[in-house]
């Protein structure tokens, strides 16, 4: 008879759980079925006690085999209910999408990819070397002294590191992979360098302690400070414009000789945006290579300095803000 009932509640249960959609009539059929204090299940076990002693063991089997099965099936239809609910959720086509905003290259990538372009259509290859660098290739081996007011504390990022003879520090300028490249390669050589450079400056309107730098260096048979001046205002002009003015001053470093700085006149005003010279013999020297038969030039763009100019950027602050009312500008 006990059979019976089990195989009947047994059915009703099945039936019952076909109709379930939802998680809160999946918890009414668990209570109604296996809940703790009442309970179909329970009140099984209940009548129990009225079967015949020798029956008990077995039909007390069937019914917490009923029981297992119903828990089981239970926590089968919850599964299935949650996964559904995920899909439809995320499957809505109906819902309106989202924005996702496109970046841009910052204002200073795109004066160094407008520059290095300018360059690679001449000719020239790209070179990238360390930013930190050792005193020997930033300062000694371009022929910077050491007295030289550059070397100073005060000027230069020293790191609390040093190997050998070698004291490390930030580079203060692009020219230590003129050395580089120099030693690992022969001449001819037609050479740009751009990267980050740096220098123990308050920040302000014309200065800042990280800023940009394009190196340039040929080195050849007969290059002349002709070929300087041309490749600079062909350079210039692309950039700028024809109708650019550029001057020539002279002027002094240590590894060009002789040296001079370039402005370009804007608005009335001379402005001052890259240092070059023809190669000192003393630097052919330091890499080994003979300058009685090789004569080179180089160049250091101030990308920052340019940056300004060209944009009208008054103060070199807007660059390293990250206020995206400035960059979004550009
Ligand atoms: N390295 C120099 C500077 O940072 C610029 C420079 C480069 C000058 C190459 C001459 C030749 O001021």
């Amino acid at each position: 008879m006990l059979d019976d009932v089990i195989e009947k509640l047994k059915k009703e249960f099945i039936d019952k759980l076909k109709e379930i959609k939802d998680e809160p009539s999946l918890l009414n059929l668990k209570g109604e079925f296996i809940g703790r204090k009442r309970g179909k299940v329970k009140d099984l076990f209940k009548e129990l006690g009225k079967a015949e002693p020798q029956e008990r063991g077995r039909l007390g089997q069937a019914i917490n085999s009923l029981k297992t099965f119903i828990e089981k099936s239970l926590s089968e239809k919850e599964k299935e209910i949650k996964s559904k609910k995920v899909k439809t959720d995320s499957e809505d086509y109906t819902y309106p999408g989202f924005r996702i905003e496109r970046g841009r290259k910052h204002l200073l990538q795109q004066v160094m990819d407008d520059v290095m372009d300018i360059f690679l259509k001449m000719g020239y290859h790209i070179e990238t070397g360390p930013e930190v660098e050792t005193d020997y290739f930033n300062f000694t081996a371009l022929n910077i002294p050491e007295e030289h007011p550059a070397r100073d504390e005060h000027d230069t990022f020293y790191l609390d590191y040093e190997k050998g003879k070698d004291k490390y520090l930030l580079r203060t300028h692009t020219s230590p992979v003129q050395i580089r490249t120099m030693l690992k390669k022969k001449p001819p050589l037609k050479i740009i360098v751009p990267g980050k450079v740096f220098r123990k400056d308050e920040p302000d309107d014309t200065h800042s302690p990280v800023f940009h730098q394009l190196e340039g260096l040929v080195v050849g048979e007969g290059i002349s400070f002709a070929d300087l001046k041309g490749t600079l205002i062909t350079f210039l002009k692309a950039l700028f414009g024809d109708d650019i003015q550029v001057r020539f001053r002279p002027s002094f470093f240590p590894f060009t000789e002789p040296s001079a700085e370039v402005d370009v006149l804007l608005k009335g005003e001379w402005l001052e945006i890259l240092g070059c010279g023809m190669v000192d013999p003393a630097v052919f020297s330091e890499v080994g290579i003979d300058s009685e038969k090789y004569t080179g030039f180089a160049f250091g763009l101030g990308i920052d300095r340019i940056t300004m100019v060209k944009y009208r950027v008054k103060s070199l602050r807007y660059f390293y803000d990250n206020d995206l009312r400035f960059l979004r500008q550009f």
